[in-house]
């Protein structure tokens, strides 16, 4: 595995790259979920293509007053996990080789990044999207790889790619959790003891809305209700920014579940903030 931190350097990788080459955009601080991110590229490179994982800590997706500064960074660690997940490249480039100082382009998703997350981090998705069509540019990647575990974000750059004719395709990934249910996810390094302990019940409490869903609770109200209820009772020490019942293709607000719903949730341990969603899909039936 090769990993270089300049863009001529990555340029002149690509040009004799095997091709499919197959990105996983992260922001390093990698563990189990990033890792089965970079096994599903590694097969979706197939035997002869390559994998490439970008390690980059983008201040652009950082609002003011948020974790940029103590985001976790361990690029040794990190590039022992992509050499063993099968990545062939690691790009981990430092802010100022992607950014001009005097840059004065961003790219701005104007409806699905209003909802959830949006909502409470302004300018985020702005952030997300400028560096992700950048390292589309960059890697000239013919699949890229993200998580469900960012739902919103997923369905942010999938509009990106269509609106904009980026030639990627997008693969989304199951949320990869720990033993009992939380979200992997490189923030949970900063809770405590006692937070970690009461982060589990965010995954409870969301399948307990799933679980009603499926018993026939279509109500999104109720839903919401039942989430709530769980996290009030199982996690004191967690402040709720916003537990949302929305389609999840449309994003938007729905008042009952017939189909294609999401539950998405973030909810604050102190100054770490968790998020962490489920779908409500019905099984297709192949009687
Ligand atoms: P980061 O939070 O490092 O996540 C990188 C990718 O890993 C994303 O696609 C994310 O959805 C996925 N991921 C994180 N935790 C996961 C889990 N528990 N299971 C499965 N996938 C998981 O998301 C970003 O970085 C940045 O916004 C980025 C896209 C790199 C742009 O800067």
């Amino acid at each position: 595995m090769n990993s270089v931190d300049t863009i001529e350097k990555l340029r002149e990788w690509r040009k004799a790259a095997p091709c499919p080459v197959v990105l996983v955009p992260t922001m390093g601080a990698l563990h189990q979920g990033h890792a089965a991110l970079v096994r599903e590229a590694r097969r979706a490179a197939g035997n002869n293509g390559s994998v490439v994982v970008s390690i980059f800590v983008n201040p652009l997706q950082f609002g003011p007053g948020e974790d940029f500064e103590r985001y976790p960074r361990a690029l040794e660690s990190d590039l022992g996990i992509c050499e063993e997940s099968g990545a062939a490249l690691v790009f981990a480039p430092a802010a100022r080789e992607l950014y001009a100082a005097d840059r004065s382009i961003r790219i701005c998703e104007g409806s699905l990044s209003r909802a959830l997350c949006g909502a409470s981090r302004p300018g985020h998705f702005e952030g997300v999207c400028t560096v992700v069509a950048k390292l589309f540019n960059l890697v000239q990647p013919h699949v890229a790889v993200f998580g469900k575990k960012d739902y919103q974000q997923l369905a942010i750059i999938r509009r990106m790619v269509r609106d904009l004719d980026f030639p990627v395709a997008i693969r989304g990934m199951e949320t990869v959790r720990e033993a009992d249910g939380l979200a992997m996810s490189s923030r949970n390094q900063y809770l405590s003891e006692a937070e970690r302990a009461q982060a589990v019940v965010l995954f409870r409490a969301l399948k307990r809305a799933a679980d009603a869903w499926a018993g026939s609770v279509t109500g999104a109200q109720r839903l919401r209700e039942l989430v709530h209820d769980e996290i009030r009772t199982g996690a004191p020490l967690g402040r709720v920014d916003y537990v949302s019942i929305v389609d999840s293709r449309s994003l938007q607000p729905i008042d009952v579940v017939h189909d294609h719903g999401l539950v998405a949730l973030a909810v604050w341990f102190g100054k770490t903030r968790l998020i962490d969603n489920v779908e409500l899909h019905r099984e297709e039936s192949h009687g």
